[in-house]
């Protein structure tokens, strides 16, 4: 089965969250289910500077104001599409904003890249026709339009919200521009409250739409968790489900990562210790050993619930608990957690920043990772934090729920606890958690049979893959 994946990140190549990880990893994981995928993805310079020896193989002709054309590339062991306008993606910055804000033509510059990806779905490149195309977030929210609305033929189409936060919107008076018909903007088209809605063009206009988790899935029904689109993802009926992801098992294994100290795994677990003392050391917290360090790894913003963090933190620090927080974004909670980083010299780290080699070192050395989420469509990092022996300590949103078994009676009874989950990312909710950790931290023989039942679980993409390739099938065959 031929599929075109349309992302506008992609690990290793351009990376701003989860979604890059995902784009990144599912294709050589649906490989192994007899799936094969090429994937489509914007001409950014640093992509373009990553595939040298990309080779142009369709002329796109003028869109947009500039020439385009299609890249065919190899790298990371994916099969990659790159679409070059350079009067689109050649810019410093971000793959959505630079350094004014947001890209002021990011419609014509999604829509061009969803243009492009309607076209190969059609058959555009000799030898190449998908039997379904798959658009991950409002980004790719066009092309289940544009082949919707094409003539002939088409592929299935697929439509995966990662994030129902970012749902892509411009003026109804680009309807022409973008290349949409006139009779495309209704309530059953692309037209979202007096606007061209490009997420919800593809959740209304796919054959079939996922999300990242089952309990997003149900979620996002919900007025409290749709964004305004509840009522069209509940009409969606049995067509909306939820995938959880998995992460790359390579890129994540304690037992090669280069970035530690020293390799472990659940059946060697001493030589985690080199990577706790490291952690001491990077973050210049007190070098005391039997104090557990709190790991955050986050984009810092209001989902993620880091506010929460800060109020919470005399109560964190009350149980003799360290904290290190590796994140960048908001300014008022950037500021926050130097505030908070000052006043608590030796007990609370952080790096400002993005860097992939320190979060490794962060999953690898801290006891538990939290994710204080208000809303978590999957999160990847308490997957990470999982594999590599840190507790999650989770809010219980999305999936989240779905990925941590808390450590309630009932679960240490029976010994598959993995972690620990709290109501909301609400202070009173988050210190009852850690009076719960303190305990836990207090049994080290408990602790430790939970981290084995962490490091236990399968967090790869296997049983993920599976169900996508199933979905796949069950689209091409509609
Ligand atoms: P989201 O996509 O909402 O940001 P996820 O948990 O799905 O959240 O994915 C975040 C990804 O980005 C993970 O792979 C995580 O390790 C990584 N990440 C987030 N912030 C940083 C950072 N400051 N430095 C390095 N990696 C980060
Ligand atoms: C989004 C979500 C996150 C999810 C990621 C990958 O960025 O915020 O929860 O894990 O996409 O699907």
């Amino acid at each position: 089965l031929s599929v075109l994946s349309v992302a506008s990140e992609l690990y290793p190549l351009i990376k701003t969250g989860g979604l890059a990880d995902v784009a990144g990893a599912l294709p050589r994981a649906l490989a192994a289910e007899g799936v094969s995928v090429r994937s489509l993805l914007p001409g950014y310079p640093a992509v373009l500077r990553q595939v040298p020896g990309a080779e142009a193989v369709l002329d796109l002709g003028w869109m947009f104001g500039g020439p385009a054309r299609l890249l065919a590339a190899e790298a990371a062991g994916l099969a990659l599409f790159v679409l070059d306008a350079p009067h689109l993606f050649a810019r410093e910055g971000g793959p959505y904003a630079g350094p004014e804000g947001d890209w002021p033509d990011n419609p014509q510059r999604f829509a061009a890249l969803a243009q492009v990806a309607a076209r190969l779905g059609r058959g555009a490149l000799e030898g190449f026709r998908p039997a379904v195309v798959h658009a991950h977030d409002w980004q790719a929210g066009l092309v289940p339009a544009y082949l919707h609305y094409g003539e002939g033929p088409r592929p299935g189409t697929l439509m995966t919200v990662h994030n129902l936060a970012f749902q892509g919107q411009c003026a109804p008076e680009l309807l022409g521009e973008l290349g949409l018909p006139p009779e495309s903007y209704s309530i059953h088209g692309v037209e979202y409250y007096g606007a061209i809605g490009f997420l919800k063009a593809g959740l209304h206009l796919a054959d079939r739409v996922t999300t990242v988790s089952p309990t997003y899935a149900a979620e996002i029904r919900t007025e409290a968790g749709g964004m305004g689109l509840a009522g069209l993802l509940r009409d969606r009926g049995t067509s909306l489900s939820g995938i959880l992801n998995g992460i790359d098992m390579a890129v994540w294994n304690p037992a090669s990562d280069a970035a530690l100290e020293q390799p472990f795994s659940i059946d060697d677990m001493a030589p985690r210790e080199a990577s706790r003392a490291a952690l001491r050391r990077h973050f210049r917290l007190d070098d005391d050993p039997a104090a557990p360090v709190l790991g955050i790894i986050s984009r810092l913003s209001w989902q993620k619930g880091m506010d929460a963090v800060v109020e919470a933190l005399p109560a964190l620090l009350g149980h003799n608990m360290r904290l290190v927080v590796l994140g960048t974004g908001d300014r008022a909670i950037e500021a926050g957690l130097t505030r908070a980083a000052e006043a608590h010299p030796g007990r609370v780290g952080l790096h400002l920043g993005y860097d992939e080699a320190l979060a490794h070192r962060i999953q690898a050395g801290c006891d538990a990772l939290l994710v204080p989420s208000r809303f978590e469509p999957c999160g990847l990092t308490q997957l990470c934090a999982l594999r590599y022996g840190a507790l999650p300590v989770v809010a219980r949103v999305g999936g989240l729920a779905d990925t941590v078994i808390d450590a309630n009676e009932m679960a240490l009874a029976t010994g598959v606890a993995t972690g620990v989950q709290f109501a909301s990312a609400e202070r009173d909710f988050l210190e009852a958690a850690l009076n719960r950790l303190a305990l836990l931290w207090s049994d080290q023989a408990g602790w430790r049979s939970i981290q084995r039942n962490a490091m236990a679980c399968d967090v790869s993409w296997a049983r993920p893959a599976a169900q996508y390739a199933a979905l796949y099938r069950a689209i091409a065959s509609r």
